[in-house]
């Protein structure tokens, strides 16, 4: 991605489930769905991802940390669930805190949401933090197209939550794939908004057998691969 994106300022709006995303005019493109910020990651991310998920223990790995958003939610069910989980994100370019403070996600979630979302982001970049007593955080500040990925155990979940093939092409190529694909374990769940064929493709090449499924509010399908070899 072009570095111009540092320097255009996001802008905080809100979509239509009343929660925040941030709009980026450099590149005309949000963190989230105009239709339901909440609604879309809960979609996707939850209920077709971390959920669909077989087995007690669950290591996720999620490409894209932005807002925090699926963290926190993810943070949340895993309490709710009782499933220890150590998540371990990536991110090229942290969010400055003043905007983070803006965000209005915990309204619309559970009143342990507030202290949850300011451990996350008050948690260090470059070292696993405890943030619950069944939630682990590792956030890496790294650029996943140029960067090894350090230190990462066997991932179950994916979210792979990048910027748009169209604005981002370089986040959806072969390589990185084939990065992810070497840090998952057999049997890993993967999900992400897009089902463009060459993502598709791509996914399949690395050992993920692929099935498209109903969308959030505003999209028709979103995808999921699960590692068969
Ligand atoms: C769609 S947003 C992620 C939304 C996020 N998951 C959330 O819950 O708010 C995509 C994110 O990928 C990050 N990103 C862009 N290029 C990257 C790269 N090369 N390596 C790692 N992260 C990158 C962006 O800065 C942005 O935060």
């Amino acid at each position: 991605m072009k570095d111009f994106i540092l320097k255009t300022n996001p802008q905080l709006i809100q979509t239509k489930d009343g929660s925040h995303t941030l709009y980026l005019p450099g590149i005309d493109e949000q963190y989230h769905s105009l239709n339901g910020a909440i609604t879309e990651s809960l979609h996707i991310y939850i209920n077709n991802g971390y959920l669909y998920h077989q087995g007690g223990e669950k290591n996720v790995f999620e490409v894209g940390f932005g807002t925090g958003l699926n963290c926190l939610l993810t943070a949340l069910e895993s309490e709710k669930q009782n499933t220890p989980t150590t998540y371990t994100t990536i991110e090229k370019y942290p969010l400055p805190n003043e905007l983070v403070q803006q965000l209005n996600y915990p309204k619309f979630l559970d009143k342990k949401a507030v202290g949850l979302f300011n451990k996350i982001h008050q948690a260090n970049w470059g070292e696993p933090v405890k943030i619950t007593g069944t939630f682990s955080l590792y956030k890496i500040q790294l650029d996943i197209t140029t960067q090894p990925l350090p230190g990462v155990l066997p991932a179950d979940v994916i979210y792979f939550d990048a910027f748009g093939p169209d604005k981002q092409s370089e986040i959806w190529e072969l390589p990185v794939f084939e990065k992810v694909s070497a840090i998952t374990q057999k049997n890993a769940v993967f999900v992400t908004y897009s089902v463009k064929g060459t993502v598709k493709r791509r996914l399949g090449s690395v050992g993920f057998q692929i099935e498209k499924l109903p969308g959030p509010p505003g999209k028709k399908e979103i995808l999921r691969g699960v590692k068969v070899r």
